[in-house]
């Protein structure tokens, strides 16, 4: 039985550099637990804090029923795989498997069969008599899990095991990983700041930003009613259409958001319409996710937003198009209490300016990665899912927004009436 509780706890390291902040977390027995943010956000520091590897600075981790800050790593009984697997080199994958098993004393033959268990399941039973050396990387990592899940630990901390293998590997050893992480019922503690990785993986998934604890949840619930903005932003791929406006309740209609060149009307009979009364007058962030936006022919003007198609992507399953609705769009990282550092915007005028109204982003490439993939589409553009009816080029569409999943968010970045809460 091992549930891990983290009561407030912090971290800050030397330097006075806060990198955890009062984080409340209660990880359950058997559960497949994702760590979930940006790069730099705490991930790391909290499984290590978990691990016993790192001091906890304020606050109580509880491990077994009790509290654990003054445990040796060694009492805690956990193991841990890092994102480059450390092995022996000088050991065969069965002496690297074999190894914790020895050094707990085990019975040999008991342990023999144990390892190759274990390494069938992993998929790595022919290669049991060979070096890591000689091995991919994608083999190393597998005898590595091998080596941390042989020993049966009370809990198994993986820290973005799979982020230096390639996209085909990844999604394989995803699988395995968690078939034998639920077969074991090993309470697992799992760091990635892969959004794919942590829906498809997890039981529930914690969503860190800069420290804090933004969210928790089964992926569903993060997904369909994410508590902040951040939180809709990071778990959405294509990105989701993040729009300012203005809230004006209205008797006879609802509450109206008002987007300047389009408006939406949440109907009174819409559970969220009371909420917004509080924010008559006041601008709020709307977010509607590219599933969410069908484009029609007709459709009632309280529901639809009309644009110019400019860009069309093929994705395989589908087209993406992105339109020009004449709506500023706002970026979900400068949103909220914690706003992060933007870089500088280079001078305008010259190449770099050009390039940039060209491309709506600064041209010196320094914008956040979740940006990235939208490069040469408007920050302004909206972007929808085309469909079997794809439009053209230079079209004009008009938009049905699907009201009931479209989320609503203040300016400090949380939901307005989240169901969850
Ligand atoms: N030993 C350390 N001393 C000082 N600061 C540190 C130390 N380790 C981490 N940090 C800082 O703490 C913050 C959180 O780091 P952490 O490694 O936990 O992030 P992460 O979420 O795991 O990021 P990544 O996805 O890049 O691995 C970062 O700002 C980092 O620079
Ligand atoms: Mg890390």
């Amino acid at each position: 039985m091992t549930d891990v509780v983290l009561n407030g706890v912090g971290k800050v390291y030397p330097g006075d550099h806060r990198a955890v902040d009062d984080v409340h977390l209660h990880i359950r027995d058997g559960e497949l637990f994702v760590l979930l943010g940006p790069s730099g956000c705490g991930k790391s520091t909290i499984l290590r804090m978990i691990a016993g590897l790192e001091e906890v600075t304020s606050g109580e981790l509880w491990l077994n029923g009790g509290v654990a800050n003054g445990l040796s790593p060694r009492e805690r009984n956990v193991a841990m795989v890092f994102q480059e697997g450390a092995l022996y080199p000088h050991l065969t994958v069965g002496g690297n498997m074999m190894f914790p098993l020895e050094v707990a004393g085990g019975d040999r033959a008991e342990s023999r069969e144990r390892v190759a268990e274990l390494s069938r399941a992993l998929g790595i039973h022919s290669m049991i008599d060979r070096r890591p050396g000689t091995l991919s990387g994608g083999q190393r990592q597998r005898a590595a899990i091998g080596r941390a899940l042989i020993r049966e630990p009370s809990l198994f901390l993986m820290d973005e095991p799979l982020s230096s293998l390639d996209a085909g590997l990844r999604t394989e050893l995803r699988l395995e990983i968690t078939g034998l992480v639920r077969s074991t019922g090993t309470t697992t503690v799992y760091v990635t700041h892969d959004q794919v990785e942590a829906m498809t993986m997890a039981d529930r998934i914690a969503v860190l930003r800069d420290g804090v604890l933004e969210d928790v949840g089964t992926p569903e619930q993060i997904y369909q009613d994410p508590a902040t903005v951040f939180v809709a932003a990071f778990l959405s791929s294509p990105p989701i259409n993040l729009l300012q406006a203005t809230a004006w309740a209205v008797q006879d209609r609802g509450v109206v958001l008002d987007f300047g060149s389009a408006r939406l009307t949440v109907p009174w009979d819409d559970a969220r319409s009371s909420a917004l009364i509080s924010h008559h007058g006041a601008p709020v962030l709307v977010g509607i996710r590219p599933d969410a936006l069908v484009p029609v022919t007709g459709g009632a003007e309280e529901r639809t937003i009309t644009g110019r198609v400019r860009v069309l992507e093929f994705h395989g399953q589908d087209w993406l198009a992105y339109a020009e609705a004449g709506i500023p769009t706002v970026d979900a990282g400068s949103v909220g209490t914690r706003p992060r550092a933007r870089p500088a915007r280079p001078a305008s005028g010259g190449l770099a300016g050009r390039l940039r109204e060209m491309i709506g982003r600064p041209a010196g490439g320094q914008e956040p990665p979740r940006e990235e993939h939208a490069g040469h589409h408007r920050r302004s553009d909206l972007v929808f899912r085309a469909g079997a009816r794809r439009p053209e080029r230079g079209q004009e569409v008009r938009l049905e927004v699907d009201l009931e999943r479209m989320m609503i968010f203040g300016m400090d970045g949380r939901r307005i009436t989240a169901v969850r809460r």
